[in-house]
């Protein structure tokens, strides 16, 4: 395909794995760090601290912010996306050692500076280097159950003679609501308030009137001086690169009244040869009660961050902080522990694919250095998803989020289709009507169901929209989901498709032809009868763990009248849902067909090949193989499988947004990575475990790590989308971190080619591994107890359990029983 006049993109970056080789660290799994030897990546490469309520994104160059709970409603620390140089603003720290200046970091300053690294671990950053006999390394992260960002400075002097240097500190707030900060200077630049006392620097804009909430840097020793004024602290034509203070050695003491205000604290210390200084900031917020909140007219109580700050103000508390966080993250990690020859394999699925799933529960799709924390909260249809990856190590939150997820839905069975994490409530302004939506409430709390066992959740009364007034039990919220599907049927008796289904871009009702209006929220064309094959076989997948939730509550007739529209649906992707080699992917606003061999352009769509699939639909008569080989054939590339092929070269007013994207980018034929599992998924279930495993080591990035060039993004975590075969530049990644390629890829290899897989009544185990692979061992915590499985497969086969042993016994089941709580048992497994 001729996308570029002259070149394709295959030709013009000219096979660019073998071209591009290039790393820029390494993993150090023991540590369960990746550690970044260059500091110019080709992109920032970010971690994510916190835990629950105090959240920062760090950079390997310090760059980044901070929030409590809401990105966009809470913003402590202020950052500029897009900025230009890349990833200005951080939290940073300046060395002036007798007039050389620089940043352990490297940036700001950008001084040449050796032994540098950036070590992301596991809730925390380590950032260091070396200049001029000095070594400067500080440990970033969070604390478990405070709200607060600890930064532990460590100064050794490398050299034979004593240095007199000065340490500066630097961050920049934000005033509280991010996008009014980055858009309403008229008011922001006179509303801007600070207090120093001793060593502390404490932000309270607004806090006189509507705000409980005051944010503080902290510093445990007398400082020599301090700037709270952001234009005194650099010189107003000065970049972060170039603060005048820092440069000449003094700071000024400002006060900052309006503009913007910052923290700097000024510290001067001689170190001794061979001697080692540390000094530990805090980053802290703080609410107070409103009969709290000052102690002197306009002078803010100050109580409560004088506690936070003395619970770290020694190395000792500090290590203890650290060690908890640890031990928290081992235990987190340990429920799932694989060993296997492939420690690209053992990394992923012990270490950074869990890691990743905490951040999408946490953050669903708002803030990352793609996603500014201020477009997006928390997605319906993403959560549940994000549910998937994480439920099995947060049973109790999982439980409150389905909880909160579910309090959004509408009475009709309909969701908001965001939802904001502070308020918690649906976000209309986002859009809504995206059919799907629904079912994957079903998704989730089946999934936390199979995990937990816990069926007491389904008796749980849950709002509808919020409202207390309006509510019914988690079980009829499925119930709703379901006969929202049900109630809403086009001509084919398949699902109308609303605005879009998961792919939010293909906007069959939508018409747009306005540039300045949104595709997720402009009004649909009246009377579109759109219907998508995708939701069609989700609501035979999701279905059928409604009906049999119904079945085990005893609501027989409930559960055999969902079956029966389970199976006319079945009957309606038979009759109007094959294409021939493939699945359709839908009927437009005119009922004519979308991803059929008829179209022009977007003839296959993967999303429906992989649901079909997954929903069990043409296993048996040969459909399913087919579908998987023009998938092979279609869409399957050198860095994952595209989402559609051929890609809209044009726009199409009855498509929408998918063909407004160039072509391989995105929904429009990019590697959208979030489907690719349910391919691999696919191929599990249709036996071939070596495809499986194949599509899975395209997308996963401990796999890309020596084309880390190309890929650009992260090699430690998974990214929304890599550039498809059609691109100008196929295998460069973007939007790193908030996917649902997280939770899904995690499901797919643990679930469906490790083959341990939570169900209802225990855990069951049916592998799909490459034939070559020699044997494994999991070590799974389930409902309390382990399980130490090992599987051999010494006849070299895909699929099939041979024999299954618990404790030395014969068992004839493929589910494992759930065990008494705390007990541990062995299981062999031959394939
Ligand atoms: C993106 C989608 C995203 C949607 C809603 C589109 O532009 O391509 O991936 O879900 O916007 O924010
Ligand atoms: C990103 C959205 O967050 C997700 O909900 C959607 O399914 C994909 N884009 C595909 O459009």
């Amino acid at each position: 395909m001729m996308n570029h006049p002259g070149t394709s993109g295959a030709d013009r970056w000219n096979n660019s794995k073998t071209d591009l080789k290039m790393k820029y660290g390494h993993f150090d799994d023991a540590a369960r760090e990746y550690v970044i030897t260059q500091h110019k990546t080709p992109w920032p490469w970010i971690n994510y601290l916190g835990n629950k309520d105090f959240f920062s994104i760090i950079s390997n160059t310090a760059g980044g912010y901070s929030f409590y709970r809401d990105a966009r409603l809470r913003r402590i620390t202020r950052y500029r996306y897009n900025n230009v140089p890349a990833d200005d603003g951080g939290k940073y720290f300046y060395i002036n050692d007798n007039g050389s200046v620089w940043s352990p970091g490297w940036k700001p300053v950008k001084a040449e500076v050796e032994d540098y690294s950036c070590r992301h671990g596991m809730g925390y950053t380590r950032i260091g280097s070396a200049r001029g006999n000095l070594r400067a390394d500080i440990l970033y992260f969070v604390p478990l159950g405070d709200t607060c960002e600890v930064q532990r400075v460590t100064l050794r002097n490398t050299g034979a003679m004593p240095k007199h240097i000065k340490l500066f500190s630097f961050t920049e707030w934000c005033l509280w609501n991010a996008l009014d900060d980055q858009t309403n200077f008229q008011r922001n630049f006179s509303t801007g308030e600070v207090e120093v006392e001793e060593s502390v620097i404490y932000h309270k804009t607004e806090y006189r009137e509507r705000r409980n909430h005051y944010a503080f840097h902290s510093v445990n020793s007398p400082v020599a001086g301090f700037d709270t004024d952001r234009e005194t602290f650099l010189g107003i034509y000065n970049g972060f690169d170039h603060p005048e203070t820092v440069f000449s050695g003094r700071p000024r003491n400002s006060i900052a009244h309006g503009w913007s205000p910052v923290a700097s604290h000024c510290l001067e210390t001689v170190l001794e040869p061979g001697e080692v200084k540390e000094y530990i900031f805090v980053l802290g917020y703080i609410e107070n009660p409103d009969n709290e909140k000052f102690i002197a007219p306009k002078v803010i109580n100050k109580v409560r961050a004088k506690a936070m700050i003395g619970r770290y103000d020694t190395s000792e508390k500090v290590d203890a902080a650290f060690a908890k966080l640890k031990e928290y993250w081992d235990s987190q990690l340990s429920v799932i522990s694989l060993s296997h020859p492939d420690p690209r394999l053992e990394r992923m699925v012990n270490t950074w694919n869990p890691y990743q799933c905490m951040a999408t529960y946490n953050f669903s799709r708002s803030t990352s250095y793609f996603e500014s924390g201020i477009g997006r909260g928390m997605g319906f249809r993403d959560s549940n998803q994000d549910l998937v990856g994480y439920v099995q190590m947060i049973a109790q939150q999982s439980r409150d989020r389905i909880i909160d997820i579910a309090s959004t839905q509408l009475n009709d069975g309909s969701a908001y289709h965001q939802y904001q994490p502070l308020t918690k409530r649906g976000n209309a302004e986002i859009g809504g009507n995206f059919n799907d939506d629904p079912l994957w409430l079903i998704f989730g709390v089946a999934a936390y169901l199979k995990e937990t066992g816990d069926w007491s959740i389904l008796d749980e009364m849950v709002p509808f929209n919020n409202n207390p007034d309006d509510a019914a039990s988690l079980f009829e919220h499925l119930r709703r989901s379901f006969m929202y599907v049900v109630n809403h049927l086009g001509p084919h008796g398949l699902p109308l498709i609303g605005r879009a289904d998961w792919n939010d871009c293909l906007n069959l009702n939508c018409f747009s032809s306005n540039p300045d209006e949104s595709f997720q929220t402009t009004e649909n064309q009246k009377g579109g009868q759109a219907e998508s094959l995708f939701i069609a076989a989700m609501f035979v997948l999701y279905g059928a763990d409604f009906v049999t939730i119904a079945r085990r509550r005893g609501e027989i007739q409930m559960a055999d009248e969902a079956s029966d529209h389970i199976d006319a649906m079945v009957r309606a992707v038979n009759e109007h849902g094959w294409d021939g080699d493939w699945f359709l992917r839908a009927y437009d606003f005119y009922g004519r067909k979308v991803g059929s061999h008829e179209n022009e352009e977007g003839k296959i769509f993967i999303e429906s090949q992989g649901m079909c699939i997954m929903a069990g639909i043409g296993l048996e008569d040969g459909r399913a193989l087919k579908a998987l080989t023009s998938v092979n054939k279609h869409l399957a590339c050198e860095y994952g499988i595209v989402l559609n092929n051929p890609a809209f070269t044009k726009y199409y007013l009855h498509l929408g947004e998918i063909s407004s994207y160039p072509e391989g980018y995105k929904e429009n034929a990019g590697i959208f990575c979030h489907n690719n599992p349910w391919i691999i998924i696919a191929e599990t279930l249709a036996g071939n475990g070596h495809r499986a495993f194949d599509y899975y080591s395209r997308i996963t990035p401990s796999y890309l790590e020596e084309i880390s060039d190309l890929h650009k993004t992260e090699p430690y975590v998974y990214s929304q989308m890599i550039a498809g075969k059609d691109a100008f530049r196929p295998g460069e990644a973007k939007n790193s971190w908030l996917t649902g390629t997280a939770s899904w890829s995690y499901y797919a290899i643990t679930q469906y080619i490790l083959g341990i897989r939570p169900d209802y009544d225990g855990l069951l185990v049916d592998p799909c591994i490459p034939p070559d692979w020699g044997g494994f061992t999991v070590r799974r915590k389930f409902r309390g107890a382990v399980y130490n499985i090992e599987i051999i497969n010494p006849e070299h086969k895909s699929k099939g359990v041979w024999e299954i042993t618990v404790d030395g016994k014969k068992v004839d089941s493929c589910i494992l029983p759930v065990f008494p709580e705390g007990t541990e048992h062995d299981v062999k497994i031959t394939m």
